[in-house]
């Protein structure tokens, strides 16, 4: 029996490292964190060094923008206390799923049970179009569709047998299993960039018998990682499921210790990028949850026109961008950009002030963020949100680079680099 909390986080990553601290990298090999290539989490070595660099060690611990969970599982590991919050329904799913307690469960005989139950389904293919966007399945739009026939069929086979398990907490679990294969299944694979069709996908011979097998890979890989670390000792921990905006004033604290990474404001909109499990799994059943949830979302993206309420900030690096991003308005790819920076910081600054109302006296807050750039105008992000964070009453604990991305030919940098950054702010 493990008997310290150290000690259980030390045999979870044994044998395991991670040189990129702002990313996914490495996670593939790494229990609970191998359940869904969540392309956007940071690495459980990142929350570990923040909790180590801390006066003190922290008894509550807030992630507003819980993604895959990382925050969650690390704090688990530690015997720490959390509370997560995330906006889209199947990504607070997969966080659940990974921080729930099986110990009543017989995962293995339901799992079986999963698999007999959907061989013997029928499947009515025209329902099953109407429920999902047209693009979705064979014959698709303009001669693309996403899934065949077949592989849909056994997808939506599994779906339904999963549904059909009475208890709530193994469903949850199974559907993140059946999400985890459905974009090596498809026909389209996912970047930087959002949904393309691979390039020989005409020409790929996918089979039932390959989501089956996916799938059963899928529930073992699940079913080993919960049973192998069955004997940890599990913190609490609490989920809002919903707009950070809103539910951070829900949080009950006091929080040492907020750490989160929120969407940067490169216009990557996770609403299309986990559409597929969103809508297949059916947490999306009409094109008004899609628009629903977008608009849910930190304004980060331009897929959404915000109104722009005209709201000013007070930092003199934002305001001096925003000029110089007007003085190249003709040369952006979308006029909405300038708007859509303004309303991102309007949007830090609002989670910042709910996180500081919830913060103990000697508590942190630290955001791991990446900047931007759009027609050579870079956006400093770590500098305006030190600038917002002292109308805040928030002082700049520290600044530290955490590794370059490559900006996107969107964000009108070719081939360079932008930094990413942890930003830590306490009274
Ligand atoms: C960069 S990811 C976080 C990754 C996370 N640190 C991890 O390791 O998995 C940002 C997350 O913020 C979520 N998000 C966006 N807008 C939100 C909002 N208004 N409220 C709560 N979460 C939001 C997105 O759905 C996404 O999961």
């Amino acid at each position: 029996m493990l008997n310290t909390t150290e000690s259980a986080f030390d045999a979870w990553t044994k044998d395991w490292s991670s040189s990129a601290p702002t990313t996914y990298r490495g996670s593939e090999e790494l229990a609970f964190q191998r359940w869904f290539k969540f392309k956007e989490a940071f690495s459980p070595s990142l929350v570990e060094s923040v909790i180590d660099a801390m006066p003190r060690r922290p008894t509550q611990i807030l992630d507003c923008c819980g993604g895959s969970g990382t925050t969650g599982v690390v704090a688990q590991f530690l015997g720490i206390p959390s509370t997560l919050v995330e906006v889209n329904p199947f990504l607070a799913d997969l966080i659940e799923a990974k921080l729930s307690d099986y110990q009543d469960i017989d995962l293995p005989s339901l799992a079986s049970r999963i698999l007999r139950r959907a061989e013997k389904m029928e499947i009515d293919v025209e329902s099953l179009k109407a429920r999902l966007p047209p693009t979705f399945v064979e014959p698709g739009v303009k001669s693309r569709w996403i899934f065949s026939q077949e592989i849909i069929c056994m997808i939506e086979a599994f779906r339904l047998s999963i549904n059909s398990c009475v208890d709530k907490t193994a469903r949850r679990l199974f559907k993140v299993a059946l999400a985890s294969v459905l974009i090596e299944v498809s026909n389209v694979r996912i970047d930087g960039k959002g949904r393309r069709y691979r390039g020989n996908w005409q020409s790929r011979d996918v089979q039932a018998e390959d989501v089956k097998d996916a799938f059963v890979e899928a529930m073992q890989r699940v079913i080993e990682d919960i049973y192998r670390h069955a004997r940890v000792r599990r913190s609490e921990f609490t989920l809002l499921r919903g707009d950070a905006r809103k539910k951070i004033p829900l949080v009950e604290g006091p929080v040492d210790l907020v750490l989160f990474s929120p969407p940067y404001p490169n216009s990557f909109d996770y609403t299309d990028i986990y559409n597929i499990e969103l809508w297949i799994l059916g947490y999306l059943t009409t094109a008004d949850d899609n628009a629903q949830l977008r608009q849910s979302t930190l304004r980060s993206h331009v897929q959404c026109a915000w109104a722009s309420k005209g709201e000013v900030l007070q930092s003199l690096t934002l305001e001096k961008t925003l000029e110089k991003l007007n003085d190249v308005k003709g040369e952006l790819w979308n006029k909405n950009l300038p708007d859509m920076v303004n309303s991102y910081f309007c949007d830090m600054r609002t989670l910042m002030q709910e996180c500081e109302r919830k913060l103990s006296p000697d508590g942190q807050i630290a955001m791991v963020v990446g900047n931007s750039s759009y027609a050579n105008v870079l956006i400093d992000v770590p500098k305006i949100l030190s600038e917002l964070g002292q109308t805040l009453k928030l002082r700049e604990i520290s600044s530290s680079a955490a590794r370059s991305m490559r900006s996107s030919t969107q964000q009108g940098r070719a081939s360079k680099t932008l930094a990413e950054s942890l930003v830590v702010l306490g009274r």
